[in-house]
C-alpha cells in the first residue's frame, strides 16, 4: 500500500520560476526511498513540503495533490503531521533545542502532550536503539558530529512517526557512524517505518527500495535503483 502519493506537485516561493515543477511519485509503506539530485534541484524543498514546514512555517505557493496515509496533506493539522512525519534537518545543530541528550529526546513527545511515564519509556527505548545510553546526560552541543546526528534522529524517533525523512544524514558522519546509521535505518524499516533519505552519494543508499532522481525541480527518474542509476 502507498503511504505517500504525490501528483503534479508544483511549488514556488514567489512569482519567479517554480522550485518544484510537476512532481509525481508514490512511496510504499515500510520502504526506504533515496532522494537524489544535484545541489539546488529541490530535494530539501520537497522534504519541507512533505513534513509541512512549507507552506505552514515558510510560506510559498504549493499546488497539486499530496496524500499522506490516505489524507490530503492540506487537511492535516500540524500536530497530526508531527506524529506522522518526522523530519531530520540537513544541519543537526539547527534542530537541537535543549541542554541534555535525554531532554532532547523527550522534547517532541512532551510537546505532543504524552504522559510523563510514556515519554520516559520512549526516551529509554530510543537511547537503547541508538546506543546513546552512556551519553544521556551530556550536552548535545558538545558531542561529535556523528553523535549529534544520532541525537537529532532520536528526537524524531521518540515521536514515533510512521514516515521518517532524513535530509543528508550521512554528511556529518565518519565511516564508523555511516555504517552504524545504515544499520539503524535498516532496523527502522523492519520495525515498519517508511524512510526517505536525501543523499548526494548514491553508494550510501544502494539498498533503498526506490530512488527518486530530481533535476531542476522535476523528477528525472523514479524506480528501482538499478533503473534510476542509468540517468545519473
Ligand atoms: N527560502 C528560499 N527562498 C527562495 N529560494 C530558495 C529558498 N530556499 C531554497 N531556495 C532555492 O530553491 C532551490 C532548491 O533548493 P533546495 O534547498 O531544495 O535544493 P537541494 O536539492 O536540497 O540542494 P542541496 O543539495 O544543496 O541541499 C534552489 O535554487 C534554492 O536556491
Ligand atoms: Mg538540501
Amino acid at each position: 500500500m502507498n503511504i505517500i502519493n504525490v501528483k503534479n506537485l508544483t511549488f514556488s516561493y514567489d512569482e519567479n520560476k517554480p522550485i518544484l515543477n510537476g512532481i509525481d511519485f508514490s512511496i510504499e509503506e515500510e520502504s526506504i526511498t533515496g532522494l537524489l539530485g544535484d545541489s539546488g534541484s529541490g530535494k530539501s524543498t520537497l522534504c519541507h513540503i512533505l513534513c509541512g514546514i512549507i507552506p505552514n512555517a515558510v510560506g510559498g505557493v504549493v499546488s497539486g495533490q499530496i496524500n499522506l496515509c490516505d489524507k490530503n496533506l492540506r487537511d492535516c493539522q500540524m500536530k497530526d503531521l508531527a506524529e506522522t512525519v518526522g523530519f531530520v534537518m540537513q544541519d543537526p545543530d539547527r534542530q537541537i533545542v535543549t541542554s541534555t541528550v535525554e531532554d532532547e529526546l523527550a522534547f517532541g513527545p512532551e510537546n505532543l502532550c504524552l504522559e510523563p511515564k510514556k515519554v520516559r519509556e520512549r526516551v529509554d527505548e530510543v537511547l537503547e536503539l541508538l546506543g546513546l545510553k552512556e551519553i544521556r546526560e551530556e550536552n548535545p552541543n558538545k558531542l561529535s558530529g556523528g553523535q549529534k546526528q544520532l541525537v537529532a534522529i532520536g528526537s524524531i524517533l521518540t515521536m514515533d512517526p510512521e514516515v521518517i525523512i532524513l535530509d543528508e544524514p550521512f554528511s556529518h558522519l565518519d565511516e564508523e557512524y555511516k555504517s552504524c546509521l545504515t544499520n539503524i535505518i535498516r532496523g527502522l524499516k523492519l520495525r515498519g517505518k517508511t524512510i526517505i533519505i536525501v543523499e548526494h552519494d548514491h553508494r550510501l543508499i544502494e539498498d533503498a527500495d526506490r530512488w527518486i532522481l530530481l533535476e531542476d525541480g522535476k523528477v528525472k527518474a523514479f524506480g528501482a535503483p538499478e533503473k534510476v542509476k542509468k540517468y545519473i
